[in-house]
């Protein structure tokens, strides 16, 4: 273990099994060893072979064709033959007696295939003739790079935080404002509830967190910061950048509904963002205004990721019971065995209805209600608008309800044709038929007139969040100056807790 652990495992094969004790090698390597003079300098000879073999992919790496992983597939024949005499021949003794010069980490990451290394492109590296990437990458390249993973760190504590304020109490998390100690940030903690949890840590938390990992990187989903932790094991946090508002509070406070350009950026922002969790095999699972989160400059971020999970082609076994009642898609209402990224965009047209109307478009009591209140607005379905529909699992219990056709138009009637074809492409019966994220986001309701307002014209409402509601500061003014002292005095962390 020892020595195969102190010893290159590139440099064994060359000693072979006749191995020399070092002082051999030392006399091999001096320069007056003449009964082993000859046999000395065909093993130099073998293994400057040998070591051109080893450093040649130190060279691709150095930005050869680091660029086209595929010519290494094909390389280590002509290498081979490289490595034969004509090639010795042609190498400028020079260049042999070049040591391997050590790569660093960031030299290796600059030549990925992701990321192609600028020098590539210098004529005098331009000249060399393609050369394999080494034996390791080959082995590898199925499996991301070590670089490309998270480092792995302990959590720090959540007394890296000072905690400012509670926002708001979901299903599944109690979330707060805090500023960090190191920054002066501001940051919004999720804290997980896990005091029921008898078996672990749950499933769905750890989904939470890797689809914020995964599609947090784009603008419109809300990303993370990191994970802390309290002093018990059930004490976990999500840090989250903090976002101003949620759309729901802001529908239901604010003194005028959204113009249709405003609806407009909000739903490309919102389409983009649906679009990039579905590429990136993520169902949300749960889209509607309170886990759509607004800042102050009018960017849309989606957030709450609680139901969210991967799924994949075939798609795996899925539970039905996702997304809330109001938001929820007819197969999934109806038993459908199987379902995909269609509910997530069922959802978003509910939301387009409620941001149009300014409340929830269906409020069912009951699933049977929901789906009563669906046929009510969008018609009776069949198997012409919704094939498969009758041996849907559920079907055969419900009593036949609603008008032949669809009454949206008349609901929504502020709406151009455009966007009536677009919310009626997205509340379509048959989950195959309904629109994609992708499809939607290029759907020419967007450039008709009035066009998306630019996000930064959007105007900027006082933020219940962050404490400025204006009538709670009537109601309690020291709420602002708690925060303070919360601040001041470094008091409360507990309360996190
Ligand atoms: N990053 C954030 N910045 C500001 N406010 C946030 C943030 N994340 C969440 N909130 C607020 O907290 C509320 C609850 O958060 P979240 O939806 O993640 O919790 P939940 O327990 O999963 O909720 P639900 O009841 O929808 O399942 C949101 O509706 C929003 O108002
Ligand atoms: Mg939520």
């Amino acid at each position: 273990m020892a020595t195969s652990g102190s010893t290159p495992p590139h440099i064994q094969p060359e000693a072979g099994p006749s191995a020399r004790s070092p002082a051999q090698r030392n006399s091999v390597a001096g320069p007056s060893s003449p009964q082993l003079a000859e046999e000395g300098s065909s093993v130099i000879k073998r293994r400057a072979v040998k070591s051109r073999k080893i450093r040649r992919p130190d060279d691709v790496s150095l930005g050869v064709d680091a660029e086209e992983p595929s010519q290494g597939d094909v390389a280590p024949q002509r290498n081979g033959g490289a490595a034969g005499p004509s090639r010795s021949r042609s190498a400028s003794p020079s260049r042999r007696s070049v040591p391997t010069r050590p790569i660093s980490p960031a030299v290796r990451r600059s030549a990925s295939p992701e990321k192609p290394d600028k020098r590539i492109a210098e004529p005098a590296e331009r000249t060399r003739p393609p050369a394999p990437p080494p034996r390791f990458a080959r082995r590898s390249h199925l499996a991301p790079s070590r670089s490309s993973h998270p480092p792995l760190l302990p959590c720090r504590s959540v007394y890296s935080y000072t905690r400012l304020n509670h926002i708001e109490e979901g299903t599944y998390g109690v979330v707060f404002r805090a500023r960090c100690n190191d920054t002066n940030q501001i940051f919004a903690l999720k804290k997980l509830k896990l005091e029921e949890e008898k078996q672990g840590f749950p499933i769905t938390s750890l989904r939470e967190i890797m689809a914020l990992m995964v599609a947090g990187e784009h603008p419109n989903v809300v990303g993370i910061r990191e994970i802390v932790v309290g002093e018990t094991l059930n004490q976990i946090f999500i840090v989250m950048p903090f976002i101003e508002h949620d759309l729901k509070t802001l529908l239901t406070d604010m003194p005028h509904p959204f113009l249709q350009s405003e609806i407009k950026t909000l739903m490309i922002q919102l389409l983009s963002g649906v679009a990039y969790c579905h590429a990136n095999w993520i169902l949300h699972r749960d889209l509607k205004t309170s886990n759509l989160l607004l800042t102050n400059r009018g960017q849309l971020r989606i957030a709450d990721f609680g139901l969210a999970r991967k799924f994949g082609d075939p798609l795996p076994p899925m539970t039905q019971l996702v997304v809330t009642l109001w938001y929820r898609a007819p197969e999934l209402l109806l038993g459908a065995k199987e379902y995909s990224t269609a509910v997530d965009l069922w959802s978003v047209g509910c939301i387009f209805g409620e941001l149009l109307g300014g409340e929830a478009m269906m409020q069912g009591r009951g699933e049977i209600d929901q789906i009563g209140k669906i046929f009510m607005l969008l018609g009776q379905p069949n198997e012409d608008v919704w094939p498969g529909y009758n041996s849907l699992p559920l079907v055969k219990n419900l009593n036949p309800i609603g008008p032949p056709f669809s009454v949206l138009r008349q609901r929504f009637k502020q709406l151009t044709s455009s966007g009536h074809n677009l919310l009626a492409g997205l509340l379509m019966y048959d989950p195959a038929r309904r629109l994609s994220a992708d499809e939607a986001g290029k759907h020419p309701y967007f450039e008709e007139t009035p066009l998306p307002k630019h996000p930064d014209l959007f105007a900027s409402f006082p933020s219940v969040a962050a404490g400025e509601r204006r009538h709670r500061l009537l109601k309690s003014p020291l709420a602002p100056v708690n925060a303070h002292r919360v601040e001041d005095d470094g008091m409360d962390l507990e309360s996190f807790v």
